[in-house]
């Protein structure tokens, strides 16, 4: 029985007509099926298989908070990207997860996350030291390199030598790439694993689980204490009083390259690409960075007063959230509202289309980082950036800081222009910049 009838569907020929355009971008496809359908319909993407999209943040705060037990991620993490990460934080479920998620959570707290944030600075000022003046430059590359490097060095305050951090950003975004070339094209799985493909990229995996036992080995054996993530972890201890055995730190290293790199570069580039547009909130920013008493300031105090900046970021992520969708899977039948959800059934929460639904959102197009002058908190059933409910993001301070700290470090020092007409976007497993060429001016 098709006990699904009332959620509205797009036929599999509909889908199929339009697969081209969707692999390029299918945000368009899911913005004309959202104001044809309704804020959730079910998508057919095969003969037996369909995923239901949804917009209702009701729906979605309901799934991924009041009944979250009832829910599970879909293999796209637990599998596809397991396989090259290992089982984490990000990638296992359960009771498994329940227990990391305690034993780590610590780590990522706000009083921890204070030690960090000298060694934080001086990755972003040493980072923004190599930009180019008057001259039309990619700014993706440097931010991306930025961020990979406040997770390293966050890590690893000492003892990570270069060559060895260099080898592990190659892997993270070589088996990202790998993945998204698995998942956009899933008809090709049967050649990736016969021509070796497959094999070349879990061999990188291998590879950068040997750099990091050195790292952890050499750390151990040293005796010593940096306060960094890495002794957090080392340090810190399940119920039983026992630590994570090398095995699982090495995951929950990897997961943490992964899955708090990409996320920050994206927000941080479409953050600078809006303020290039909207030059007005530079001022604001830089005024605000002048009152706070400029480079004197201590860098919690930047971090914890900087209003505007903050604002800035925040709907900057509303426009760009840099994790557009989140998936899962019911474990029973469910039902909310008149909608009802067979077990099994895979549920794909667009929070591209939550954060920009016409219905929520004042001018849900316009850059107005003042509706964020209150807090994120007064958008919180609408407002996900960061997911919601037990599995939100871990890192999300982490990312704020490191933010902060960029962004006013880089408006302190230089005007930025845009060399672009519209921001354009390429959505892969993140939300991607596609064209962040600016042009930079010293104050
Ligand atoms: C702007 C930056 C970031 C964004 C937008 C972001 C977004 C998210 C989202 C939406 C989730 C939940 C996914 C789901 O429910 O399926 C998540 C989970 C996670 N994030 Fe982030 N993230 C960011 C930065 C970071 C950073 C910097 C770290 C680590 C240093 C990190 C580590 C994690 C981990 C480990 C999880 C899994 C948590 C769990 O399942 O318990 N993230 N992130």
């Amino acid at each position: 029985m098709d006990t699904n009838k009332d959620i509205p569907t797009v036929p599999l020929n509909k889908f199929i007509k339009h697969s081209l355009e969707i692999l390029k971008n299918p945000l368009p496809f899911h913005r004309q099926n959202f104001n044809d359908k309704g804020d959730t319909f079910r998508l057919k993407v095969g003969f037996n298989t369909e995923i239901f999209f949804s917009r209702d943040t009701a729906l979605a705060q309901y799934v991924l908070q009041k009944n979250q037990k009832n829910y599970v991620k879909s293999k796209i993490q637990t599998v596809d990207l397991a396989k090259y990460v290992g089982e984490g934080l990000l990638t296992s479920e359960g009771e498994k997860w329940k227990k990391q998620r305690k034993m780590m959570q610590p780590a990522f707290h706000k009083r921890q996350l204070e030690n960090l944030l000298s060694g934080m600075q001086d990755t972003i000022v040493s980072e923004f030291a190599t930009i180019a003046t008057n001259k039309s430059i990619d700014l993706f590359p440097i931010v991306n390199d930025l961020a990979f490097q406040t997770v390293v060095k966050s890590l690893f305050t000492k003892a990570a030598k270069a060559k060895d951090m260099e080898r592990l950003q190659f892997i993270t975004e070589a088996n990202q790439r790998m993945l998204v070339r698995e998942l956009r094209q899933p008809y090709l799985g049967w050649w990736f694993k016969i021509s070796g493909t497959l094999d070349k990229y879990l061999n990188l995996s291998k590879e950068a689980r040997t750099i990091l036992k050195g790292i952890v080995e050499e750390r151990k054996a040293s005796g010593k204490r940096y306060g960094d993530l890495l002794d957090m972890l080392l340090e810190t201890r399940y119920d039983d009083g026992k630590g994570m055995t090398e095995e699982q730190l090495i995951d929950e290293i990897l997961i943490i390259f992964t899955a708090g790199h990409e996320t920050t570069s994206n927000a941080l580039t479409f953050s600078f690409q809006l303020l290039a547009k909207h030059p007005e909130w530079q001022d604001k920013i830089y005024e605000e960075w002048l009152n706070l008493g400029g480079d004197d300031a201590d860098v919690m105090t930047r971090i914890s007063t900087s209003k505007v900046c903050q604002q800035v970021l925040e709907e900057s992520m509303r426009l760009y959230p840099p994790a557009y969708f989140i998936d899962r899977v019911n474990v029973e039948d469910d039902s909310f509202n008149d909608m009802h959800f067979e077990a099994g059934s895979n549920l794909l929460f667009s929070v591209y289309e939550m954060h920009r639904h016409p219905e929520l959102w004042e001018q849900p197009n316009a850059f107005m980082p003042e509706r964020f002058a209150d807090g994120s908190r007064k958008f919180s059933s609408q407002y996900f950036p960061f997911g919601a409910g037990p599995r939100k993001c871990i890192g999300n301070n982490f990312a704020m800081f490191e933010m902060i700290i960029a962004v006013t470090e880089l408006i302190s020092k230089f005007k930025i222009y845009p060399e672009f007409d519209e921001i354009d976007i390429t959505p892969l497993i993140t939300l991607k910049p596609k064209n962040a060429f600016l042009r930079f001016r010293k104050r």
